[in-house]
């Protein structure tokens, strides 16, 4: 038997002016989108800003659905458009914040387990990594240099 240790970094900033201007202007984006959630089930609110190396943002909220499974998280409701619009794009980096409408959101929300596989399809797919910030209404930011690190033990093309 053999041990496998996995380490994680995580870059904390402690708010969003603490943010490289980019970013902060990326998580502002992502603050002014998550108004448009359509969460009326979960009143939790989820905002996502992607910036691409054409320089394009693209941005996208929640989308839910009185069949609960037929909606979709914010991260993919903006991964998949992006991959609609700009398939030859690289992304860059993604800026995402939740909020709830009945309770404050101030630790970060990371994307959930079937968005970091969504994301990383594209990571790998553009085989450079993709820079995430997460964040609720208020508080710290935390950053992953690469979708990877939020995803060890990923299930990926190479295991077909
Ligand atoms: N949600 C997202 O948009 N992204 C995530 O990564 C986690 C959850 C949405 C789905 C649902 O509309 C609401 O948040 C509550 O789960």
């Amino acid at each position: 038997m053999k041990e496998i240790t996995i380490t994680s970094k995580i870059n904390v900033f402690e708010s969003i002016q603490e943010l490289p201007q980019i970013e902060q202007s990326l998580m502002r984006k992502a603050i002014e989108v998550r108004k448009n959630a359509y969460a009326p089930y979960s009143k939790f609110r989820v905002g996502v800003a992607i910036l691409l190396d054409n320089g394009e943002i693209v941005v996208g909220s929640n989308q839910e659905n009185a069949a609960y499974p037929s909606g979709l998280c914010a991260e993919r409701v903006a991964i998949f458009y992006a991959g609609a619009v700009y398939p030859d794009a690289v992304v860059l980096k993604i800026a995402i914040t939740a909020a709830s409408d009945d309770n404050a959101t101030t630790i970060p929300v990371p994307p959930c387990g079937a968005c970091r596989q969504s994301i990383a399809e594209y990571e790998i797919r553009q085989n450079t990594p993709i820079k995430i910030y997460y964040m609720g209404e208020t508080g710290e930011i935390h950053q992953s240099e690469s979708l990877r690190n939020l995803l060890p033990f990923m299930f990926d093309n190479k295991l077909l």
